[in-house]
């Protein structure tokens, strides 16, 4: 996997923004996979300046989010939905249809139908071109928690205790944080043309490490990443082992 290792956050915050930049100004019509979670905060911020003073345009973009929590109600304030609203497309100019998340509202029966028809989105639109990823304490790669296979496409999943742990902060109590959400899937991530990486601050320095030291594994899912042609770990100093 290649690394970029930079002094500071914003320096691979806007390295990154300035390739979607440069893709969306290329392919007007690109398709970007897009994280949730405190990493990609910057990234956002810096597409929407680069969107009011620079006049990058994401009206023919396409977008597709990693996960969504199942069982929230769409009017639920801690939705992935919501929070993209919040941090990218209220403040630039791509379509509402054109955004969009694994359909985790309610239902009674199986949660196949939208995960299938999640995959189909994806592969009508070409498939996703670039697409931006974390890496969860236990190694996780959008919801893909230890022990996801490579094979695995968009699916229901239980969430790892941790997972849920890291997101109390966001729902006030461990009651309220859902047990289960539909994430894309290891294979549904490497089919991305490129992929890149981010990881900030200390504590991410354990999870850089152990991704970089680990050779394909499906307990660590972010080492399944290693062997992608166009992968790249951005980290800052601090993340750096
Ligand atoms: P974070 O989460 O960006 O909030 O650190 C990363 C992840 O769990 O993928």
């Amino acid at each position: 996997m290649e690394t970029t290792r930079v002094e500071a956050r914003p320096v691979a915050e806007r390295l990154v923004a300035d390739e979607i930049a440069a893709l969306v100004r290329r392919k007007p019509s690109a398709v970007l996979g897009l994280a949730t979670g405190d990493t990609p905060t910057g990234v956002y911020r810096e597409l929407v300046r680069m969107h009011r003073e620079e006049r990058v345009s994401f009206r023919g973009v396409h977008t597709f989010n990693l996960d969504e929590y199942c069982g929230l109600a769409p009017d639920h304030p801690e939705t992935f939905r919501s929070w993209m609203q919040h941090h990218l497309f209220d403040h630039v100019d791509v379509r509402p249809e054109h955004t969009h998340l694994p359909d985790g509202r309610p239902r009674e029966d199986d949660w196949a139908p939208p995960c299938k028809s999640y995959e189909r989105a994806i592969e009508d639109l070409g498939g996703i071109d670039l697409l931006l990823l974390g890496i969860g304490r236990n190694g996780h790669i959008a919801f893909n928690e230890p022990g996801s296979a490579r094979t695995t496409r968009t699916r229901r999943v239980e969430l790892h205790p941790w997972t849920r742990e890291d997101a109390v902060a966001r729902f006030g109590t461990l009651a309220r944080v859902p047990t289960h959400a539909l994430t894309m899937g290891i294979a549904t991530l490497l089919e991305a043309r490129a992929i890149r990486v981010l990881a900030f601050g200390a504590r991410k320095a354990p999870i850089v490490a152990r991704t970089l030291a680990t050779t394909p594994d499906m307990n660590w899912p972010a080492s399944l990443l290693h062997g992608h042609p166009d992968v790249r770990l951005l980290v800052d100093r601090e993340a750096w082992p």
